[in-house]
């Protein structure tokens, strides 16, 4: 019969019985974090292909904002968290980021000198090799394993603007597509101190010349005019001694090999870095300073996740620990151009 009284009750119904679904399966907690979701999609400008890939990554975002919310809530931490671009990717994608660190391969034929600083007659209490001019704005590997080249990369503009007064962005794309060989493998990882013998050979084209991919490409090879910079050597800081590396970084940005791999690694956001991290080396990174905040010593690290990451791409991290590799195994296999 259907009269059209009936019918609105059971619509009404209906419709009653959705919005009370709705209620019971959605807790407020799941309204907050889906509000989050679509705020921080529209801010990183994320697109997902369909509805199965946004509540897949819809999860994986709510547990990383569980994971930093708990870690803030504790208020004896010297450092903060945050969420930033990598909150919804799974630990597998984001391996590329913090595993591109190979040891060094037959480093005996390259040109390699002793170690200069093993005096320094004036270490300052602090240092910013940024406010001095040389260190380039902080770029983004994206998901290639090339940390490796961004560390080599911003300690040669480092040693270029410190002789030469002029600061200019390197081609870490050249270093991808021209040094591939037992010890790097592109966007597979790689290393610094090859890297920095690949250059010794070769000299390095700038940023525009031979612009950054994040993928491995065949190398475009290098003619005289493209040298945009030259170094003559590199050296390795003895191993172990966060003394010898403090001369290194007084003197200039010093490339370092580092465990990375912690979450709260991933999702630093501010203050001093203290751990948790293992000395098992994963991630290359620069040191352009050092200085005391908060009553922490600390190395200024510059990173290549963007300035999405950390203080505006950059970390502090806990420096004169106790074990001699220093946090997070930063001692271990530091490096340095010469020029
Ligand atoms: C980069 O190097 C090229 C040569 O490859 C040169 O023509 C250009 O002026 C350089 N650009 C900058 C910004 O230094
Ligand atoms: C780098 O070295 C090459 C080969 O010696 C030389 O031709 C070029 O002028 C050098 N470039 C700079 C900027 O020093
Ligand atoms: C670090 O090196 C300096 C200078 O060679 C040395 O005096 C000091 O004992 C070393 N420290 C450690 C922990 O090995
Ligand atoms: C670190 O490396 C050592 C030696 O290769 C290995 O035995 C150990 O399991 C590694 N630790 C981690 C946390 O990967």
């Amino acid at each position: 019969m259907g009269l059209p009284r009936e019918r609105t009750l059971i619509l009404s119904l209906v419709v009653l019985g959705m919005c009370l679904c709705q209620i019971t399966s959605r807790t407020p907690s799941d309204t907050h974090i889906s509000q989050k979701h679509d705020l921080w999609m529209a801010r990183y400008g994320r697109v997902y292909k369909n509805n199965a890939e946004k509540e897949m990554r819809s999860n994986i975002f709510k547990n990383n904002v569980e994971f930093v919310e708990s870690f803030n809530s504790f208020g004896d931490r010297s450092y903060k968290l945050a969420i930033n671009h990598f909150a919804d990717r799974t630990k597998d994608e984001l391996k590329a980021y913090a595993t591109g660190h190979k040891d060094p391969v037959d480093l005996k034929s390259h040109v390699e000198t002793s170690f200069k600083y093993e005096s320094v007659s004036e270490v300052p209490d602090s240092m910013d090799w940024r406010e001095k001019g040389a260190v380039t704005e902080v770029k983004n590997q994206g998901t290639c394993g090339s940390c490796w080249a961004f560390s080599t990369i911003a300690a040669v503009e480092g040693i270029t603007q410190l002789t030469t007064g002029k600061l200019m962005s390197l081609s870490e794309q050249q270093l991808i597509d021209c040094n591939r060989n037992d010890a790097t493998g592109g966007c597979k990882g790689g290393n610094k101190e090859n890297s920095f013998a690949y250059i010794v050979k070769n000299g390095i084209n700038n940023e525009t010349g031979y612009p950054y991919h994040a993928a491995d490409e065949t190398c475009i090879s290098a003619n005289e005019a493209s040298r945009v910079a030259n170094i003559t050597g590199y050296e390795i800081v003895p191993a172990n001694n966060e003394t010898l590396l403090l001369n290194a970084v007084s003197q200039q940005p010093v490339s370092v090999s580092i465990d990375a791999n912690a979450d709260e690694f991933k999702y630093y956001s501010s203050g001093v870095f203290t751990g948790p991290c293992g000395t098992n080396l994963t991630h290359d990174v620069t040191l352009v300073g050092y200085g005391t905040y908060d009553g922490i010593k600390y190395w200024l690290v510059k990173n290549s996740w963007s300035k999405d990451w950390g203080i505006d791409g950059y970390m502090m991290m806990q420096r004169d620990v106790k074990a001699v590799e220093g946090l997070c195994g930063i001692t271990k296999q530091a490096s340095f151009p010469t020029a």
